[in-house]
């Protein structure tokens, strides 16, 4: 609700982080319960409860190869966890004797947070641009991004050459100082929701353990059960040796991320030096983590994280309305993170030019009509490509997903007239 008593549908959870919905009384008591008893220890010297419980409870969510020996690094959210991840990696070759692998590979139209490593890393062009010098390139592949194959193929005849530019790019570009490959199972805000194709995490998968590269799994987007399963990995089978959470570990009620190690990670680190070279004050904060754990309780006792996949498929059934317009291009996703692009032609899948501001036009009038949704422009080259993201809380009812659509085809016809 606004200042005015205005109320909104909030379909983008803000940027895909609120699953729970807003106003839930629970979190706050259960912060005002924990800052009562301790709000702060410095963990140089103290262990909480209310984290190590956390730890374990999401470690229990993981793959296979977290539940046993996995430990959790807390940040205060996605970019300070990418930062951690990129030390953790980077501390494991050294551990493990070797210390020349300290790149981390990413891929092109992708976001991994704004801090410089985290940008490092990141390949959304425009958010790069203007901090280019400050950044060192360590290496990005092709994104897997069927719509606008960057190969100009399809699938399944492309035989995943996007996931093969991974193994050419290890192969031909110093081996040896390779550290880790970083990448979003599902590309959140930067492509709208590209989901890949069958095979292609395995594939990447294989291609890291055959150079000893260490997968790092960026969910801060899709993870904690956003595209219906807990880990988004979990859709391909796929066990990543580190996987980042954020944004929906705690729904907004507070700023919290943090960093899975999987056993083979803590393994490295506990049996070599014995600690991590690496801290924030702030990390694992008691009243952040008792929030954490008060949102994974609200999940876990309405079921939430059940109703992802069916309230997913009203959403994507209530905008197949959208699906005739003639400047809808794609409407794609998983779960309750799905996208919607607009394009100038069809036929050809032509972007509107970027001074157009297509996807912030319709955020605009959707919001007229009381729908929030989460805009952004560059799927196609970094800079042309306009799309919005929908990423409501799982809470969402068919009703709801109705009202949606309604905004949406509303705004549509406002903004582009057929
Ligand atoms: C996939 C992904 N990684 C990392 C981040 C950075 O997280 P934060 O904004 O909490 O620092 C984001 C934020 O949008 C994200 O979507």
């Amino acid at each position: 609700m606004d200042e005015s008593g205005r109320r909104f549908l909030d379909a983008a959870g803000q940027a895909a982080v609120v699953s729970i919905g807003h106003g839930v009384p629970e979190i706050g008591h259960a912060m005002a319960e924990q800052s009562a008893q301790i709000a702060f220890a410095h963990t140089s010297q103290f262990h909480s409860e209310p984290a190590e419980k956390l730890a374990a409870r999401l470690l229990a969510l993981a793959p296979a190869n977290f539940r046993n020996g996995g430990r959790v690094y807390f940040t205060c959210g996605g970019s300070e966890a990418t930062e951690t991840a990129i030390k953790m990696v980077r501390q494991y070759h050294v551990e493990t004797g070797q210390a020349e692998r300290y790149r981390v590979i990413s891929r092109r139209q992708s976001y991994h947070g704004s801090t410089l490593g985290a940008m490092t890393v990141s390949g959304n062009v425009a958010r790069r641009a203007p901090y280019a010098p400050l950044i060192p390139e360590w290496g990005h592949i092709a994104p897997c991004f069927c719509w606008h194959c960057p190969f100009g193929k399809t699938f399944p005849e492309c035989e995943l050459a996007c996931a093969e530019d991974l193994e050419t790019f290890v192969r031909e570009h110093q081996t040896e100082t390779a550290a880790a490959f970083i990448f979003e199972p599902v590309v959140g805000a930067t492509l709208g929701a590209a989901v890949p194709p069958e095979g292609y995490v395995a594939r990447i998968a294989e291609i890291c353990r055959k150079h000893d590269i260490l997968l790092v799994a960026d969910e801060v987007m899709t993870g904690m059960g956003r595209t219906g399963k807990p880990f988004a990995v979990q859709h391909w089978g796929v066990e990543p040796d580190i996987i980042l959470v954020g944004k929906g570990v705690a729904s907004g009620y507070v700023p919290l991320g943090g960093v899975l190690a999987s056993a083979r990670v803590v393994e490295a680190i506990e049996g070599g030096s014995g600690a991590f070279m690496h801290g924030f004050t702030y990390q694992a904060h008691p009243v952040c983590t008792a929030a954490g754990n008060a949102v994974l309780d609200y999940l876990e006792a309405h079921q939430l994280f059940e109703r992802v996949d069916p309230a997913g498929k009203n959403l994507r059934e209530a905008l197949s309305r959208l699906e005739s317009h003639p400047h809808v291009g794609d409407i794609r996703g998983i779960g309750l993170l799905l996208g919607v692009e607009f394009v100038k032609d069809k036929a050809t899948r032509e972007p509107f030019p970027k001074s157009e501001n297509i996807a912030e036009k319709i955020r605009q009038a959707a919001m007229a009509d009381g729908v929030l949704t989460y805009p952004m422009q560059g799927c196609v080259d970094g800079h042309r490509g306009d799309h919005i993201l929908l990423a409501p809380p799982f809470t969402i009812s068919e009703q709801e997903c109705a009202l949606v659509a309604e905004a949406l085809t509303s705004a549509l016809r406002r903004v582009l007239p057929s």
